[in-house]
């Protein structure tokens, strides 16, 4: 999967900046081509001389130094990236990438870059705790940059808890991961690879994805939400990003990261996800509504947490405006719309109703009763409808792999 890649690899000055030695080296012995950026900080912990050993390559430690070979210094090195990788990520670089900072040679890659960026952040845990910190960190996520979460554990400051950047291992497996999807192969849920020959055939088309469960608030403290994980939409948007596209991913509360490459934005409920849905509609060429959003919300929601007062609590809902309806009564015609139907019985009906109600061009229809189908599982059991009144049955398979077939038979459909 790296052989051939052109790897970026920042390296920023915290303690785990001794790991990009043995980090480089791996990419390298699986035929990546590595070039390697150090800051002024890295350079405490790390030297140039074996960074160029074993890279291969110049490495650039300055903006301001003797140019040696043009074509891969300065910027030069953010066009050539296939992807950058930062790791060691110090605090202190995450808040100057979400600011837009570039005042040295990483920084300025990272702003001048059209690459994935994955960043490996490591330091101690109350910095990585800190709300300014995190701040940071959804900042960057929105920007469709890939966070690798760091391990808990001892940490070179005496302490113990969150903030090990993950070993070079599973570093160089993230990257394999995500250069698996470009044309490659994926996996199915029974273990078998599959050939997905798709190519970068998504490649000028815009998509918004949304996914997981809307939570309506009850009180300050209190929700009504569902079982959804946003494993399905979240693996499409994924798949996607990979296949080209220009994607957009409007999540509810999901524990899972958001893919690299993908424009992000996180959400509560459904009146929230309907307002920004609806401001970018009209630029989509592909609409898939993954989510789970809640059919109704709560009618005066508490300003103060509700007290236990009496036996019985009595709560008024309204009914919440049904996006994808909305949605199918605007498009024009070069719009695809496809929705999802999570139903656990009479599935084929209640799926080709919706259908047709919201003016939908497919629709997944899952049987949620079912144990490996549905709410977050891996792996997913479908049915696909189409307006031309086709019904196309799919086996069970993990939903990374779903997502491939589906975004296969939308673009089938705009032929
Ligand atoms: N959906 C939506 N807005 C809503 C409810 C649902 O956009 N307020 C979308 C979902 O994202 C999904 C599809 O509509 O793609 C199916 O949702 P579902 O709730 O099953 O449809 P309903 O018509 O509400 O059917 P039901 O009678 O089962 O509640």
């Amino acid at each position: 999967m790296l052989n051939g890649k052109k790897i970026v690899l920042g390296v920023t000055g915290g303690i785990a900046a001794y790991k990009c030695v043995d980090l480089a080296s791996r990419l390298r012995k699986k035929g990546a081509e590595v070039h390697v950026i150090l800051t002024r900080g890295a350079q405490n912990f790390v030297t140039e001389t074996a960074m160029r050993e074993i890279s291969g390559n110049p490495v650039i430690t300055s903006m301001w130094g003797e140019i040696h070979n043009y074509d891969v210094e300065h910027i030069a090195l953010a066009t050539l990236a296939d992807v950058v990788l930062i790791a060691p990520a110090t605090a202190n670089v995450l808040a100057k990438a979400a600011a837009g900072i570039a005042d040295d040679m990483l920084t300025t890659t990272v702003l001048a870059t059209r690459a994935p960026i994955f960043f490996a952040p490591a330091m101690n845990s109350n910095m990585y705790e800190n709300p300014v910190t995190q701040r940071n960190i959804t900042t960057l996520q929105q920007r469709g940059w890939q966070l690798i979460p760091p391990a808990s554990g001892h940490l070179a400051c005496g302490t113990s808890g969150i903030g090990r950047m993950p070993e070079p291992s599973e570093l160089v497996e993230v990257l394999e991961n995500y250069f698996a999807g470009e044309g490659g192969s994926v996996e199915s849920a029974d273990g078998n690879t599959m050939d997905s020959t798709m190519g970068n055939t998504m490649q000028g088309l815009k998509l918004l994805v949304t996914a997981a469960g809307t939570r309506e608030p009850i009180d300050p403290v209190r929700y009504i939400g569902n079982r959804s994980s946003g494993k399905m939409g979240y693996a499409i948007a994924e798949a996607a990003a990979r296949l080209g596209a220009e994607v957009t991913l409007i999540s509810g509360p999901s524990a899972l990261q958001p893919p690299a490459g993908v424009e992000f934005f996180g959400v509560e409920s459904a009146r929230e996800m309907r307002q920004l849905v609806q401001e970018r509609f009209p630029a989509c060429d592909i609409v898939i509504k993954a989510a789970a959003v809640a059919d109704y919300r709560v009618k005066n929601v508490s300003d103060q947490k509700i007290k236990k007062n009496d036996a019985e609590l009595t709560l008024v809902l309204e009914k919440n405006p049904d996006i994808l309806k909305e949605l199918g009564e605007m498009k024009q015609p070069h719009q695809t719309l496809v929705g999802f139907a999570a139903e656990t019985q009479n599935l084929l009906q209640y799926a080709k109703g919706k259908l047709e109600k919201k003016n939908l061009d497919m629709i997944v229809a899952n049987d949620v009763s079912k144990p490996q189908a549905g709410f977050n599982v891996d792996t997913n059991l479908i049915k696909l409808l189409k307006r031309d009144g086709s019904i196309e049955e799919l086996p069970l398979m993990s939903k990374k792999e779903l997502a491939y077939i589906i975004l296969d038979r939308v673009m089938k459909l705009r032929m």
